[in-house]
């Protein structure tokens, strides 16, 4: 029989994931930063035959997926090379939510999507404080660097060089005890991307010689 731990943990992978079925593509490579316990990883993995990269700075791991752990810095994948990002209540645990958000611009090709807490009243943010605290102390999570409100958060995803294609409130992951989420879809905006590459054109000369080649076998 499951202890109360397992029961929260699955049920905040199975809620995470039914939030997350509408925005990631069956078959996409999912960077999820922050990773946590990684049983979110298994789901998308399982069920949509996802390709799971789980990354963190700290070890909560309790599958057997391979984590890669980093330095809260520097993500060390290429440019580009990774369809989705997952923060999920992760940028505001990190010291510079900047510098981590940069870096996924860069890795990110397709989307980032981000679930944070609202934090817009006085109650919110007690919720938010007491449910760390007990986060802490249950999980050994760090507790939160910043408490920050939605129009802050769109603020630093502009600045980075992100637009929003989708934002909205997804409710409590643990019923009243928990504080209300919101949760972000951003495109990552990259100066010269990939999608926005012409093919080369051809001019006659250049298109005789490549029929040339082509004729004698060479390609
Ligand atoms: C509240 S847990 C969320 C875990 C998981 N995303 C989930 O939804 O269950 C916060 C996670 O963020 C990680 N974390 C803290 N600072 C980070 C950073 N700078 N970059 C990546 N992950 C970080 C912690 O190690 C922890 O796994």
């Amino acid at each position: 029989m499951k202890n109360a731990d397992q029961w929260v943990h699955d049920h905040r992978a199975e809620w995470s994931y039914k939030k997350l079925v509408r925005w990631v593509r069956p078959g996409e490579q999912v960077l999820n930063l922050g990773a946590g316990d990684c049983r979110l990883d298994l789901l998308l993995k399982d069920r949509m035959g996802c390709e799971l990269i789980p990354v963190d700075v700290e070890n909560h791991n309790e599958t057997t997926l391979p984590v890669t752990f980093y330095d809260g810095k520097t993500l060390p994948f290429p440019d580009q090379s990774v369809d989705v990002v997952l923060l999920l209540w992760v940028l505001h645990h990190a010291e510079d939510p900047a510098e981590v958000l940069s870096e996924v611009h860069r890795v990110a090709r397709r989307a980032v999507i981000v679930f944070e807490d609202r934090n817009e009243s006085v109650t919110d943010r007690m919720i938010f404080r007491g449910f760390h605290r007990f986060l802490r102390w249950s999980q050994g999570f760090s507790l939160p660097h910043h408490e920050w409100t939605r129009d802050q958060w769109c603020h630093l995803a502009t600045t980075v060089g992100f637009k929003t294609s989708w934002e909205g409130l997804i409710g409590r992951q643990l019923g009243p005890f928990a504080s209300c989420g919101i949760g972000f879809v951003w495109e990552p905006i990259h100066s010269q991307s990939r999608t926005q590459l012409k093919p080369p054109t051809l001019n006659s000369f250049e298109k005789q010689k490549l029929e040339l080649i082509v004729s004698r076998g060479k390609l």
